[in-house]
């Protein structure tokens, strides 16, 4: 009996699963025991998986597949790349790939069943209609003022004159993790969290734990983190105080900020969605509103500082781009900054040393939001920084009903499908044979003086595409680059011996540690010459 059993099991699994093009897929526990033997280079391996797949771009597989069990269609994911497939899933067919319940379940209590990148239908596109305007380009100038230069003036800043003067190496991940938590308190709820200048800050403590344990759901079984849960222990038990410290920290900002005077000017976004909870007649519950506060602190934290590691990482490792960057910032001061060395204002800029005095003027304050705006050279290089390290490297969507992806790929309904967004800037087929260069200068016209996008939009997928777009892709831009010119105008960073970056497994694409020695950038070696 038993034979028979497992013959049909063996039939129905070679049927269903057997053609996969994918990686290896065992009975049972499909390709589950590869990736595993992978962990460690998840994002490189998917990539090498779609590289050899035949259509260039999307493979199939399954994970734990046993009939009564679980459903075949749950353990079937497809994987893809593909700038056509993402714009199908992403735009053309949005409604029929929805995040699904698998990530719902999960992650409820964590975002809060009713933020934005919860929510779907008609309440997600109340949000949106809300959320999105406040964090336009155009509304960004206060936030820079506000929050992220004085961060940087006041708290970073002394923070690495201090280890550059005693040559103490900085672990710059940690250092832009709490750079990311300060600016996003400030700017959403209008609080100095300071955890720069006090890492064991509760709040920041919180944020930490609260990311660990929740991106540890995935690879605990279901029934084991909700019975955790339940009796709050171990991690979970960790997870449900850190999430009350963080709910905490909300409800007094929106208690303080209902007390505030209506005709104030409003500088922060918890405030200005206060204002604005009421839409085309709908009026939207403060759940949502503090839902989506809470969504806004926990993505606006670990992509800034993610993406601006690796942007740092790539420009310390290329002595050419360092040098073009300053250089750049260097013209724009000269233009903003007023007097060369002679004590005349600069309208031509010739090869020449510039003095001590010149140098303190460009580096007294970060650069202002015009300064920041007019560096073209540095946008190209962010931009090619997230191409290669996409500080969310994949997201997950679910198929309601049956599809066919455009290079003719059956997605079954009730499946997963993953999006790589790490390995969109890896494929040659995407990018060109040096799709695997640093190398800002494909951003760029041919005289260098603006910036051009790819027609594909779909081929610079790091903030998302289609309806679901991040909702902060020019806050995120300005955050880094009054960083990015801070710390490359004053620093020349160089590796600590011996130390390696290497990925954490986590949502984003976080370096585990990023230690780095600083020494005073002199200014002075920089001619400009027109
Ligand atoms: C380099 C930095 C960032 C990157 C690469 C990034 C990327 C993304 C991606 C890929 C998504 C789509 C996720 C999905 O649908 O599964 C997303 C959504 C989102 N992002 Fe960002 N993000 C960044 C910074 C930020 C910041 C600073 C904030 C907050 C101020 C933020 C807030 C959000 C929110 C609330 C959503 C959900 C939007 C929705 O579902 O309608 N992100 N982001």
């Amino acid at each position: 009996m038993s034979t028979i059993v497992l013959g049909v099991y063996f039939v129905w699994f070679w049927l269903l699963f057997g053609k996969l093009k994918g990686p290896k897929t065992w009975p049972l526990v499909g390709s589950i025991p590869e990736m595993l033997l992978n962990i460690g280079r998840i994002h490189e391996w998917t990539t090498d998986q779609l590289l050899a797949s035949p259509t260039l771009g999307t493979y199939q597989t399954c994970g734990i597949c046993i009939p009564f069990i679980n459903n075949w269609r749950r353990s079937f994911t497809t994987v893809t790349c593909h700038p056509k497939t993402l714009e199908h899933i992403l735009r053309t067919k949005f409604h029929n790939y929805p995040k699904g319940p698998t990530w719902q379940d999960t992650f409820a209590d964590v975002l809060g069943n009713q933020g934005i990148s919860y929510v779907t239908g008609e309440e997600w596109n109340l949000l949106r209609k809300i959320v999105v305007p406040v964090l336009a380009k155009s509304r960004l100038h206060p936030a820079l003022d506000r929050w992220v230069n004085p961060t940087i003036k006041n708290d970073l800043l002394p923070i690495l004159d201090k280890a550059s003067k005693h040559n103490i190496s900085v672990d710059l991940q940690k250092l832009m993790t709490c750079f990311g938590t300060d600016n996003i308190f400030g700017i959403a709820l209008g609080k100095k969290l300071k955890t720069l200048l006090n890492p064991d800050d509760p709040v920041a403590v919180a944020m930490d734990t609260i990311f660990k344990y929740a991106f540890r759901r995935f690879f605990y079984p279901d029934f084991l983190w909700k019975f955790m849960r339940f009796f709050s222990i171990g991690s979970e038990g960790s997870l449900k105080k850190s999430l009350h410290i963080l709910n905490n920290v909300i409800t007094e900002a929106q208690e303080e900020c209902s007390n505030i005077n209506k005709d104030e000017t409003c500088d922060y976004l918890l405030r200005a969605f206060t204002r604005k909870v009421q839409v085309n007649g709908h009026i939207l519950p403060s759940s949502a509103i503090t839902g989506t506060i809470r969504d806004i602190l926990l993505a606006g934290r670990d992509s800034v500082s993610t993406s601006a590691s690796w942007f740092l990482w790539l420009i310390m490792n290329d002595p050419r781009v360092d040098r073009k960057i300053v250089r750049e910032i260097i013209m724009i001061l000269r233009k903003t900054r007023g007097k060369d060395m002679n004590g005349s204002k600069v309208t031509n800029f010739i090869e020449k040393p510039c003095d001590q005095e010149t140098q303190d003027q460009w580096t007294e304050e970060p650069l202002s939001y015009e300064e920041i705006n007019s560096l073209v050279y540095l946008h190209a290089t962010l931009l090619e920084s997230l191409r290669l390290y996409p500080a969310v490297p994949r997201i997950v969507r679910y198929a309601i009903c049956d599809d066919i992806l455009p290079d003719g790929t059956y997605v079954p309904a009730g499946s997963d499908i993953m999006l790589s967004l790490y390995s969109v800037g890896r494929m040659k087929s995407v990018w060109g044979e040096d799709c695997l260069e640093f190398k800002p200068e494909r951003w760029l016209s041919a005289d260098e003086t603006r910036i051009d996008m790819p027609e594909d939009g779909y081929k610079y997928a790091a903030f998302n595409g289609g309806s679901r777009m991040c909702i902060a892709k020019y806050l995120t831009y300005l955050e880094m680059k009054s960083a990015a010119s801070a710390i490359l105008l004053r620093y020349k960073l160089s590796p600590v011996p011996g130390h390696q970056v290497s990925q954490q497994l986590s949502f984003t694409l976080s370096m585990k540690d990023f230690k780095v020695n600083l020494k005073p950038r002199d200014l002075s070696e920089f001619g400009i010459r027109r």
